[in-house]
């Protein structure tokens, strides 16, 4: 997507210099600074600390890392010491394990002499495929999109909430690559952006709809349910960061609340959802999804500019009060109206997902 007058990617490799580029996600939307990572340390750091985030992205990232890691070293043990390292950084999204055992399983079998080279490829196949599922879930979203203008005749109202835009991908994004397609078309499009605390995920997508035109409004994570009620809102759009067998979606905390609220108000409800993340191992999403577990710190302290413009983080509420941070949530599929993937509209249930992924049965 653009940023001024240049196309970007969240993120590119420089093979031959060993080196990955990233847009550092803790500096936006304050500064759009691009960092340079040479090390799978760098890497493992990046994701950590959400430099790069959203679950796509971070299997990307995770891959590249790999790569960083063989291109100085290409033994066995390096190789699953970095495969190792990335895997402990962020427990919830299952793009980072996808993305991690198609690395070793491709790197396996490859001398280490080969091995930086074929690294380096299957990274960058991984990121293209990712840029090609999102293009495909923005044209079924927009399908979605453009039979609700035809019905309604007026600016179509998108609820998200959370980042699921290019910037929580390669590029495109999953829940906001519909949007940007049905404002390219010239169908009159308004988001709301869900703030989204503790991390303010809702200020990228903010400063995404921005560099693209598209309107939006920015609301607390508490407006939704009201705007809903007084008919303020067409659609819900949500990314995901691990859907089960059964349908069920993982994704940010809070977006169960604002499910159950579009429910309540007769408001379709869908997550945008690539094949990488869904996990069909998962039987039952309550038991067996780790849910992450932030730092308290997150919550005890809001970020933003002081008088300066230099970032700044102001405590609200001291020690003396337990807090607790937990990073996703899940819906349950009976309130998923629909899932967007690379293949169309699946409705959220077992049957319906293994009849468009009919080899999944094997992994169960
Ligand atoms: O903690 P984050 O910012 O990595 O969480 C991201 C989300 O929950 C996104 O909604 C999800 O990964 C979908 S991204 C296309």
């Amino acid at each position: 997507m653009k940023v001024g007058d240049r196309h970007y990617r969240s993120l590119w490799a420089e093979p031959d210099r060993g080196r990955v580029h990233v847009i550092d996600q803790t500096r936006l939307p304050h500064e759009f600074e691009v960092k340079t990572l040479t090390t799978v340390e760098e890497a493992v750091e990046a994701i950590r600390a959400m430099r790069v985030r959203g679950a796509p992205l971070i299997g990307v990232a995770a891959a590249h890392g790999v790569a960083l890691a063989v291109d100085r070293d290409a033994s066995n043990a390096s190789l699953d010491r970095a495969v190792a390292a990335l895997r402990a950084t962020r427990p919830t999204a299952v793009n980072l394990g996808w993305a991690l055992d198609r690395m070793q399983d491709k790197l396996a079998n490859v001398k280490p002499l080969k091995r930086a080279q074929a690294a380096w490829a299957e990274a960058q196949a991984i990121a293209d495929e990712d840029v090609e599922l999102n293009e495909a879930i923005g044209r079924h979203g927009l399908a979605l999109i453009e039979r609700e203008h035809a019905a309604r005749r007026r600016r179509i109202e998108i609820l998200t909430h959370c980042n699921a835009g290019w910037i929580a991908t390669v590029d495109w994004g999953t829940a906001l690559a519909p949007i940007y397609m049905a404002h390219d078309k010239g169908i009159p499009v308004h988001v709301w952006v869900d703030e989204t605390r503790p991390r303010n995920q809702g200020l990228l997508t903010a400063w995404e709809l921005r560099q693209h035109g598209v309107p939006h409004t920015l609301v607390t994570d508490n407006a939704g349910g009201h705007l809903m009620q007084h008919g303020k809102v067409d659609m819900v759009f949500v990314g995901a960061d691990r859907v089960t067998r059964r349908g069920d979606v993982c994704n940010k905390i809070g977006t169960y609340l604002k499910a159950l609220a579009a429910r309540d108000n007769d408001v379709p409800f869908y997550a945008a959802v690539p094949t990488p993340t869904i996990d069909w191992k998962i039987e039952d999403a309550h038991r067996d999804i780790p849910i992450e577990e932030r730092a308290a710190g997150e919550v005890r302290a809001v970020r933003g500019l002081d008088a300066h413009g230099m970032p700044v983080e102001v405590a609200i509420v001291g020690d003396e009060t337990a807090v607790s941070n937990p990073g996703f949530d899940v819906t349950p599929a009976k309130l998923v109206t629909g899932l967007i993937t690379e293949k169309g509209i699946v409705r959220a249930n077992e049957r319906d997902l293994l009849e468009i992924w009919p080899r999944s049965q094997e992994s169960k």
